[in-house]
C-alpha cells in the first residue's frame, strides 16, 4: 500500500487526504471542482500549522505532508495508479454508485474500493461493480486528524484478507479500526443520531433552550461537545439523511426525524457550513452564539 486515492475534497475528504499524506503515503485528492481542490489544500496547510504550533508535528512533517499530496480534477488519472480509493463525495446514494461504477472501470485491478459513507449500505454500493469483495466502508470521524476511530464496515461480500489490509492501513495512521457488519447506520450512527435527534426533540417540545441542552450533556455526560453544537457541526442535513436511512431501512418509527429538523433544512438552516443552524457561526473568529430564532 503505497498510492492512495481520494475523491471529495470536502472536510471529510481533505481530512482523510490529510491524514495519509502525514503518515507518508502518496495521495492524490480527485474532484470535478477545481476551486474545491485549492480550497482543501489551504485547509490542510491550516491544520498541518495547527498542528505544529501545538507541537503535534514537526515542520519537517509539514513540508512531506505537502509533498505528498497532488491534487486531480479527473478520477482516470488520479485513480490509475491506486492501491486503495477512498471515496468521501456527498452523501447522496445515486452519486455515489456512479463514482463507484467509475473507480471500478478505472483503478487497477487489486484495488480496494472503500467508502467514507456514514450511512449508506456497502453492499448495495458493491454490488454496482465487478469487485464487491474489494469493496469495504472506511468510515472516518470529523475532525480527522483528531479523532482516533475508523469505523470498518464489511459489505455482504467483503473478503477476511481486505478486511484485514484495512485494518493494518488504519493503525499505520495511528487510528483504531473497529470492525462493523452493515446494517443501517452502523454503530457509530445508529447510537450517535437518535440521541441528537432526542435532543432536537427536547427543544421542539420547550423542554429546554439549545445552551442549557448541550450544557446537560456537556458537563453530565462528559460530552466534549453537546448534541446541538454536535449536530451544527456534523451539517443538518447530514444528521436528516442519516436519520432517514435509518428510518426507511428499520422501519421503526423511532427513527424518524424531528419536524423541527427537517424545518432547518428546508430552510436552509444546515448549521456551521451554511453559517448557522441551533448557532451561528462568526465566519472570521469562529465564535458560536445560540441563533436567534432560538435565543429566549
Ligand atoms: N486538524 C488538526 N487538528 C485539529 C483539528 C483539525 N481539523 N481540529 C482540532 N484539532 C486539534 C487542536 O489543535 C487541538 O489540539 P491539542 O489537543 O494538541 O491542543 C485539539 O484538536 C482540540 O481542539 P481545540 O482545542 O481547537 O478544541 P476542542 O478542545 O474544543 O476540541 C474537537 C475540538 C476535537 C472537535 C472536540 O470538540 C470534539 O472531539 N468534538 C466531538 C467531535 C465528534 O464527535 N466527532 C464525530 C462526529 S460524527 C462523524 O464525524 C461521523 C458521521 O458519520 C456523522
Amino acid at each position: 500500500m503505497k498510492n492512495i486515492t481520494v475523491i471529495g475534497a470536502g472536510t471529510m475528504g481533505n481530512g482523510i487526504a490529510h491524514v495519509f499524506a502525514q503518515y507518508g503515503y502518496a495521495v492524490n485528492l480527485v474532484d470535478v471542482n477545481s476551486a474545491q481542490l485549492e480550497k482543501a489544500k489551504q485547509t490542510i496547510e491550516k491544520n498541518l500549522d495547527r498542528q505544529v504550533t501545538k507541537g503535534a508535528i514537526t515542520a519537517e512533517v509539514k513540508a512531506s505532508t505537502l509533498a505528498n499530496l497532488s491534487l486531480h480534477t479527473d478520477l482516470a488519472e488520479g485513480g490509475k495508479n491506486a492501491d486503495l480509493i477512498v471515496e468521501a463525495a456527498t452523501e447522496n446514494v445515486d452519486l455515489k454508485l456512479k463514482i463507484f461504477q467509475q473507480m471500478d472501470a478505472v483503478a487497477p485491478e487489486n484495488c480496494i474500493l472503500a467508502t467514507n459513507t456514514s450511512s449508506i449500505s456497502i453492499t448495495k454500493i458493491a454490488a454496482v461493480t465487478k469487485r464487491p469483495e474489494k469493496v469495504i466502508g472506511m468510515h472516518f470521524m470529523n475532525p480527522v486528524p483528531v479523532m482516533k476511530l475508523v469505523e470498518v464496515i464489511r459489505g455482504y461480500s467483503t473478503t477476511d484478507e481486505v478486511t484485514k489490509v484495512v485494518f493494518d492501513l488504519s493503525r499505520s495512521l495511528e487510528k483504531v479500526p473497529v470492525e462493523v457488519n452493515d446494517y443501517p447506520g452502523f454503530v457509530a450512527n445508529r447510537i450517535l443520531m437518535p440521541m441528537i435527534n432526542e435532543a432536537i426533540y427536547t427543544l421542539y417540545e420547550g423542554v429546554a433552550g439549545v445552551e442549557e441542552i448541550d450544557t446537560v450533556m456537556k458537563l453530565g455526560m462528559g460530552h466534549p461537545m453537546g448534541p446541538l453544537r454536535l449536530a451544527d457541526f456534523i451539517g443538518l442535513d447530514v444528521c436528516l439523511a442519516i436519520l432517514r436511512v435509518m428510518h426507511d431501512g428499520f422501519g421503526n418509527p423511532k427513527y424518524a426525524p424531528c419536524p423541527l429538523l427537517v424545518n432547518m433544512v428546508t430552510a436552509g438552516k444546515l448549521g456551521d457550513k451554511s453559517g448557522e443552524g441551533f448557532y451561528r457561526v462568526d465566519k472570521a473568529t469562529k465564535e458560536t452564539t445560540v441563533a436567534p430564532t432560538f435565543k429566549k
